[in-house]
């Protein structure tokens, strides 16, 4: 979808149909909105007054203008205007979007909505960013369903105010940048893993790496994970077909580097559960198990064009397809990762935490101020959080709290669990410095905790998005699939890192 921002009166443009917000509990519309509803012919007026809209969050509405330029308006409720966040206007502009797919429409104006409670950037971020990740879908493999292919093409942010124009212009193009490299993950996470091997993500990585001269990507084979003694990631990939790879996008700032900070994902192509094999039933989702990887390879692409100063980014991404053939780690082998600590592999379906052993101990070298890993880890944190937050874990809870706080303005809560030392118990193995799945107890803080022994040496988060990963409905703006969860956060997170003293 093509992304234009407009300064004019909102009346005169030209589009399929006109986007405009209305707060909860208005009787008498104001400003732009009420400009914009008497040149169209009061429509807007009546539906309030008729009782059919409110502005309640969540709602929307289409009216059909009897005067004015525009045949369209789509009327979507704000909430509350003392409770406008960023979040409520991605929502709102994500519905919008929604309702303009629905009737068919190519293309799409919209006021900056909550331009006149939020900054004018932020609102305007938040509104491309709902209305670009509201337009997703995954089309790749679709040759009949022309209906499921509607989607708007283009999209004008209208600004009268001329001096807001500035400000929204730059709040839309990063906007633009966030979504697009957010369905970069989602594309990446969608892609079914016979197209999505190790391989390819090393592809995808060097791909991102081409569109900033800021950013370099190495792939390391077999060969290379021999010598940097990955025997945890090799240990996990020897079931396959499809040989593992460890991928390091680096981004460095020009001029000085102040902080530097490793951001790494779990990069398990396709999640079989190996010998200890998964059940039949929902075993196609495990291709989504790069998604932890695919939120870094998406940030990495973000960063890249968004281009922080003063702060070194490195994304790592563990790759590996966990397949139980003739090769394959078995329940009781014993694998010894990079730092030197041998696993026994109690469990082969707790793959995760293997690959990420690996990386976590790579990322010593690059001497890190935080690190920061994602992973769909855990069936246990859907247990226990369901999909309206991921689970975050780490050895600094200033850096957790901190972490929490991106989730906050970016609408990709994290909800912290506890890492009491005494849950290192569950790992203690009688043949090897621990093993790797602690069963069904505290499941994902098992395996935060067993992340941790790879990780002391350095601040460290550590966070569980198997629930959060992938909507089973649909959501205001992510359509049902892979909702590329976790590249808005991080970007946050890489940003207010490099401002921070
Ligand atoms: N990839 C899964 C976790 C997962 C489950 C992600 C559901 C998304 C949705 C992970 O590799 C896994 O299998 N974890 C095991 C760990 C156990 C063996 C300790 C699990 O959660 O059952
Ligand atoms: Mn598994
Ligand atoms: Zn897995």
């Amino acid at each position: 979808m093509q992304v234009n921002v407009r300064g004019g009166a909102a009346d005169r443009v030209v589009a399929d149909a006109l986007v405009l917000g209305v707060y909860e509990g208005t009787s008498r519309l104001t400003g732009v909105t009420q400009a914009v509803d008497k040149a169209t012919g009061g429509g807007i007026q009546r539906a309030i007054k008729s009782g059919d809209f409110t502005g309640k969050a969540g709602q929307s509405i289409a009216l059909y203008t009897t005067a004015g330029k525009v045949t369209r308006l789509i009327v979507v409720g704000l909430g509350a205007a003392k409770e406008l966040t960023t979040e409520r206007v991605r929502q709102a502009a994500g519905r919008a979007i929604s309702q303009a797919r629905v009737m068919g429409l190519k293309s799409v104006a919209s006021l900056a909505l909550g331009a006149d409670k939020l900054d004018a950037d932020e609102a305007a971020q938040a509104v491309v960013e709902g209305a670009v990740l509201g337009n997703y879908i995954f089309a790749g493999y679709l040759t009949q369903d022309a209906d499921r292919k509607r989607q708007v093409r283009t999209f004008t942010l209208i600004e009268g105010d001329r001096a807001q124009l500035a400000a929204v212009t730059k709040g839309a193009k990063k906007g633009d940048t966030l979504a697009a490299s957010v369905c970069l993950t989602r594309d990446l996470a969608s892609t079914p893993s016979q197209d999505m091997t190790p391989a390819d993500l090393g592809t995808a990585a060097k791909a991102i790496a081409g569109t900033s001269a800021q950013l370099k990507a190495t792939v390391h084979g077999p060969e290379d994970l021999k010598k940097l003694k990955m025997g945890a990631l090799l240990g996990v990939g020897r079931g396959s077909a499809q040989p593992p790879r460890f991928i390091v996008i680096d981004y460095k700032p020009k001029g000085r580097i102040r902080k530097t900070v490793v951001i790494a994902g779990k990069g398990i192509t396709f999640d079989t559960g190996g010998i200890s094999l998964k059940p039949a039933e929902g075993m196609e989702k495990m291709k989504y198990d790069m998604s932890g990887g695919a939120a870094v390879m998406g940030a990495m692409h973000a960063i890249g064009k968004l281009r922080p100063a003063g702060i070194r980014v490195v994304g790592l991404v563990a790759a590996a397809e966990n397949m139980p053939g003739g090769r394959a780690v078995k329940p009781g082998d014993i694998l010894k990762a990079a730092n030197g600590m041998t696993i026994e592999v109690n469990n082969t379906d707790a793959e995760g935490r293997l690959v990420l052993a690996d990386a976590l101990s790579y990322a010593h070298r690059l001497k890190p101020d935080a690190v920061l890993d994602l992973a769909t880890l855990t069936g246990a944190v859907v247990i226990a959080l369901g999909s309206q937050c991921g689970g975050i874990m780490g050895n600094d809870d200033e850096l957790r709290d901190f972490v929490i706080e991106s989730g906050e303005r970016t609408g990709e809560r994290m909800w912290a669990l506890p890492m009491w030392p005494e849950y290192k118990e569950l790992l203690r193995s009688d043949v090897a410095d621990m093993k790797n799945s602690a069963g069904r107890e505290a499941g994902t803080i098992a395996g935060a905790m067993f992340l941790a022994q790879f990780a002391n040496g350095y601040k460290w988060c550590h966070l569980d998005i198997a629930g959060v990963a992938w909507n089973d409905r649909d959501k205001p703006y992510a359509p049902k699939g892979s909702a590329g969860f976790g590249v808005r956060l991080l970007v946050d997170f890489v940003e207010r890192m490099a401002a921070k003293k």
